[in-house]
């Protein structure tokens, strides 16, 4: 039997945690176990979460972000073998997986950031995460996600702000480039 826990109390208990801790480390330590009690509770999941952006590769379904942008809460469905580029976020996150396979590859930063549109990346690891597996992202850290199973994958990310506010950023690793990273979010009814 699933644990009740619905999406008004995680957001307040987010909302508790981030008035009193401003450590990215920190924060995600008190979150990662309420992501995980909240992706397992499974009472707000919908089918249409299901639907992937075939432009994109994949699809951002808000749960819930505050009026400011803060405290944004996304279920990712990816299409098989898409994913992103590699990409900062300038905020913390948590994300568990719920369904399929997800590659994340990481990436150190060579550079000083101080050039403009410059970045020099040197890839650094990965791991596949699956159900019930959970990462955290610190705001600096640079990844990628692949799709890397032959069915849609699913997963809850729960971010300090809503990604498309923090003024982040993908990398062409290749090319060496940096440019700003915005994401379309899908429209659920
Ligand atoms: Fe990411």
């Amino acid at each position: 039997m699933p644990v009740s826990y619905i999406l008004e109390q995680y957001v307040n208990d987010l909302r508790a945690i981030t008035a009193r801790e401003t450590d990215p480390i920190k924060i995600t330590d008190l979150v990662a176990p309420l992501a995980m009690k909240f992706a397992q509770s499974g009472e707000w999941f919908r089918p249409e979460y299901r639907d992937c952006d075939a432009e994109q590769g994949f699809s951002l379904h808000m749960l819930h972000e505050e009026p400011n942008h803060d405290l944004a809460v996304f279920l990712v469905s990816w299409l098989p073998n898409r994913g992103t580029t590699p990409h900062n976020h300038k905020t913390w996150a948590v994300v568990v997986g719920l369904e399929g396979e997800e590659q994340e590859v990481s990436f150190n930063r060579r550079d000083d950031g101080a050039t403009p549109g410059f970045a020099d990346l040197k890839r650094d690891g990965e791991q596949v995460i699956t159900a019930g597996d959970i990462t955290r992202c610190y705001p600096e850290h640079i990844h990628s996600v692949w799709n890397v199973g032959k069915t849609v994958s699913m997963s809850l990310h729960t971010y300090g702000r809503h990604i498309n506010y923090t003024g982040r950023s993908e990398f062409d690793v290749e090319q060496m480039r940096e440019k700003p990273y915005l994401l379309k979010i899908a429209v659920d009814e």
